[in-house]
């Protein structure tokens, strides 16, 4: 009966075998104990400052000298001091921080407490390797164009457009960062929207698609100017080109700045803007997206932007952008 015993059997009979005559079991605990100690210690290394550097792989390459190295901060606010003190600190953390511009519009011009008190934050708060510069852009007219208004004495050829009430963890940012610089004509930003064809009104009439729609579909043509890079000569591109209609509109509404600014780069470039992944540590909840009829709103700016340029620029895409180094498999 010696050649019927079935083949699984045997195997797991072989396997034993194998098992008491190479490694006993105390051998194999002390293996998966050093399994584990090696995986948090590459785990720790890894996560540390959103760095790594293990065994002197550290991925870091300086190019702070280049246009490309660095990068600005232009921030739109609006009578939200608490806010804007709270974010203008997180952000002079960052590293590769070039300058910060605060985009201002409202009628009376900055205190100097206020100034006084955000220089002090950003010469307290940000890295000893980097002298962070803070602006005010201060205008006369109260208009959300002025946020993409062209910035004459840049150094550096990425903006990072942000409003007060978000703020993402350093690691975040300099991922964005990251992707914009493989990438530096597209806009690259964490907070995706669509445009679908409203088929019921014809296949030239668009709907606005708001995150629940990107959530379901996974589908994207737009990232909002709240929280993307993009380069400084769409700021250029903005106040020269962008049609005075469209501005007026803007100014008149109160709304939909951001919608013509992806107009704008997808004219220019005929092709999607980049979504990355980020963590969202805080954020104010009374923007104007939490109202009713929000998304009939936006909806009709988009069919007005498509009469004014003529043509739908905005391309659907599917793709996200994570950090590898945070993903374990693949
Ligand atoms: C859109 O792109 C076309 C073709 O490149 C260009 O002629 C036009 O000026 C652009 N429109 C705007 C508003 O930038």
């Amino acid at each position: 009966m010696r050649g019927s015993l079935p083949i699984s059997r045997r195997l797991v009979y072989k396997l034993r075998q194998v098992g008491n005559g190479t490694l006993g079991s105390a051998k194999i605990k002390v293996l998966i104990l050093v399994c584990i100690a090696l995986t948090i210690l590459a785990i720790s290394n890894r996560n540390r400052d959103g760095s790594s550097s293990f065994m002197g792989w550290t991925g870091d390459v300086d190019r702070s000298s280049s246009p490309r190295g660095r990068y600005s901060i232009v921030m739109n606010t609006w009578k939200r001091y608490d806010l804007l003190k709270k974010s203008i600190s997180h952000y002079a953390s960052c590293p590769r921080l070039d300058s910060v511009h605060i985009v201002w519009s409202e009628p009376d011009p900055p205190s100097d407490l206020l100034k006084r008190y955000l220089n002090h934050v950003v010469l307290l708060n940000s890295r000893k390797d980097q002298l962070v510069e803070l602006v005010f852009d201060v205008n006369k007219e109260d208009s959300l164009n002025n946020r993409f208004k062209e910035i004459k004495d840049l150094k550096m050829d990425a903006v990072f457009s942000i409003d007060d009430d978000v703020i993402f963890p350093c690691s975040s940012v300099e991922f964005a960062f990251t992707v914009w610089q493989s990438a530096p004509d597209t806009m690259v930003g964490y907070v995706p929207r669509m445009h679908w064809v409203d088929q019921k009104k014809g296949n030239d009439k668009y709907k606005y698609g708001g995150w629940w729609s990107v959530w379901w579909t996974g589908t994207y043509s737009m990232v909002l100017s709240k929280a993307a890079f993009f380069h400084k000569k769409y700021l250029k591109l903005y106040t020269d080109e962008m049609p005075a209609t469209i501005k007026e509109y803007i100014t008149k509404n109160r709304n939909c700045e951001d919608i013509a600014m992806s107009f704008l780069v997808a004219n220019a470039t005929s092709s999607p803007p980049i979504w990355v992944k980020g963590k969202i540590f805080e954020a104010g909840s009374t923007g104007i997206s939490s109202l009713g009829g929000h998304g009939e709103r936006r909806t009709e700016c988009v069919n007005k932007f498509v009469d004014e340029f003529g043509r739908m620029p905005l391309l659907p895409t599917n793709m996200k952008a994570v950090d590898s180094r945070n993903s374990w498999f693949w």
